[in-house]
């Protein structure tokens, strides 16, 4: 479908005669991969190319969800620089190779960041350098955003970055990225000033406003589908104690948190105030995990008063520094209590312009029917994430942005989580989500949430066969147009993901 011009078939020709040449320097080596043996040959040593049997192969393809999400590669490969990443596009677009891109595998979109074919792992990209100066921080995508909240802390500033612990940086910012900070600088995304960037032509490029505006505005929620980042410059905010925390409350008092997160969501104007709410059921029981969150270290009285005087049955809310208080949401607030959790899991999300005491009704029940009903299938979570955010939240960009396309409507993503064991049934969940989410569209547009089906919907919980425009909506043409400039021989078209 897409000719691969003669001076690459050359290069590849060259390539292989350069390698059955040099093959007997290692005995193992015939069992290796051609084309990832290619790879370790064009690149300086600092990269590495790692085979079935090693422990950082093992690591290399895993991923959070690592039965769904895991696949066995030909090798995995670390490499060390932006250069070797453009040698290594070259091998692979030259091969026609399938690969995979990976932060920490985070994206539960099977194969989006996983390969049968070449695994790329950014772990070596773990730069934080925080610049006092342009009030800037340049980060490395092989970090989570731990490591970047821990190395911020001392400075005394931050960035907006994720709301669980354990989630890595390039997926969650390409695909815009919603924070407990969001509410007053924006996704993640658009703080964002400029991208270290490797064209799928291999050619390592800087990615301003200015110097390249149409891949600026790609990069900005666009995803995988326009090179590989191997720098963010993000901008650094003042960062003091804040308030927040995690409570757990039974089930039966959905009626009360329904109450309050309405309450809450209809009333936002402070926008240091945060909630997320996580109806999750799971070895036959039904608890709402709910954090709250305030960016100072005590929240104005009217906005938390209800849902702290629901009964709970634990509570970790205090004042602390912003990595102590993501800490006491623990890698998400479920894991630790089901070992288990992380075998096949999906994503999917639905958004909506509100909150109310119906849909918390009609959620909790979606809740409790799949996550019981699920059980007979290998299921063994269903959790649905209710997160308001504040209506000037798509207010704060600087620039346009590939998502969303229309950022004069206030909607929020809603997040269906589900988790199970048995691979025959992937079909089952993936159709189960779907009709879930339709039904609480249902419910909120016959409730006065008119075009609520319309809506765009965030990429990196979107269920993978999301059809583009559901997405990004009227900017999909424009999208493609730059990919298509960007990289005409479709190199990126050999990873998964959504692709334009
Ligand atoms: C427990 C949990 C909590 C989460 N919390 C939040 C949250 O608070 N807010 C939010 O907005 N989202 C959240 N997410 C969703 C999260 O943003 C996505 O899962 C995101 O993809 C994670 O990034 P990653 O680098 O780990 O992803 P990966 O799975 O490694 O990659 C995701 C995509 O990005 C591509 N990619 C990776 N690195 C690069 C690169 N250097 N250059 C180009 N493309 C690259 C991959 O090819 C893939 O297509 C959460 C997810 C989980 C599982
Ligand atoms: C997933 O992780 C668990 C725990 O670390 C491990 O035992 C299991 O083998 C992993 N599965 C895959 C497919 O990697
Ligand atoms: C909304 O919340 C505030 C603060 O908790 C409270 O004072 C107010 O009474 C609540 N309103 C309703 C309708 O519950
Ligand atoms: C609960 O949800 C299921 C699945 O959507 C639906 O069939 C059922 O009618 C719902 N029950 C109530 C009481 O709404
Ligand atoms: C923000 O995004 C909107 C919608 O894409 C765009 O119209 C607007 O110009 C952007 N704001 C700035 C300051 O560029």
């Amino acid at each position: 479908m897409f000719p691969i011009p003669d001076i690459l078939l050359d290069y590849k020709v060259a390539l292989s005669t350069f390698l059955l040449l040099s093959s007997n320097h290692s005995s193992t080596s015939s069992v290796r991969d051609i084309v990832c043996s290619q790879i370790a040959h064009v690149t300086t040593p600092g990269t590495k190319v790692y085979y079935p049997g090693h422990n950082l192969y093992a690591e290399g393809i895993s991923h959070w969800a690592n039965g769904s999400g895991t696949q066995e590669s030909k090798c995995v490969v670390e490499p060390v620089s932006a250069d070797d990443i453009g040698s290594i596009l070259k091998v692979i677009g030259a091969t026609r190779t399938p690969f995979a891109v990976k932060g920490s595998g985070h994206h539960t979109g099977p194969g989006f960041s996983s390969t049968k074919g070449v695994q790329i792992s950014m772990r070596q990209f773990t730069e934080v350098k925080y610049n006092k100066e342009s009030q800037t921080v340049d980060i490395g995508p092989g970090l989570l955003f731990d490591d970047v909240y821990e190395a911020l802390e001392p400075h005394g500033v931050n960035v907006v970055g994720a709301r669980a612990m354990g989630v890595g940086v390039p997926g969650f910012v390409i695909g815009g990225g919603y924070s407990w900070l969001s509410n007053q600088h924006g996704l993640s995304m658009d703080t964002v000033l400029s991208y270290e960037l490797v064209k799928p032509t291999g050619e390592v490029v800087e990615v301003t406003q200015e110097s390249e505006p149409d891949l600026f505005f790609a990069i900005k929620g666009g995803g995988n589908n326009f090179g590989i980042v191997t720098r963010f410059t993000m901008r650094a905010f003042p960062q003091g104690q804040v308030w927040g925390g995690v409570i757990k409350i039974d089930g039966s008092q959905i009626p009360l948190v329904g109450k309050a997160v309405t309450n809450f969501s209809n009333n936002i104007d402070d926008p240091k105030a945060g909630m997320d709410t996580l109806y999750t059921y799971a070895g036959g029981k039904l608890v709402v995990v709910q954090l709250v969150f305030y960016d100072g270290p005590v929240p104005p009285a009217g906005i938390f008063e209800d849902m702290l005087a629901i009964p709970s049955i634990e509570k970790d809310v205090s004042t602390r520094n912003f990595w102590a208080f993501l800490q006491a949401g623990g890698p998400f607030p479920t894991e630790s209590r089901f070992p288990t959790l992380l075998d096949r899991s999906l994503f999917h999300t639905f958004s909506l312009l509100t909150f109310s005491p119906t849909l918390s009704e009609v959620i909790k029940n979606e809740t409790e029917f799949w996550g019981s009903h699920l059980s007979t299938k290998s299921g063994e979570v269903a959790i649905y994430a209710i997160e308001p955010f504040h209506p000037e939240i798509y207010s704060h960009n600087t620039t346009a942005t590939a998502f969303p396309s229309d950022r004069s409507v206030p909607f929020y993503p809603y997040v269906i989580w589900f988790s199970w064991t048995d691979e025959s049934q992937d079909e089952y969940f993936y159709a189960a989500a779907k009709e879930s989410a339709n039904r609480i569209l249902e419910v909120a547009e016959a409730e006065g949430q008119h075009g609520v089906a319309d809506l765009p919907l965030y990429s990196n919980p979107a269920l993978f066969d999301t059809p583009l425009e559901r997405i990004y909506g009227t900017h999909v043409p424009r999208l493609r147009e730059i990919k298509a400039k960007v990289d005409p021989e479709n190199v990126m078209g050999l990873a998964g993901g959504f692709k334009f």
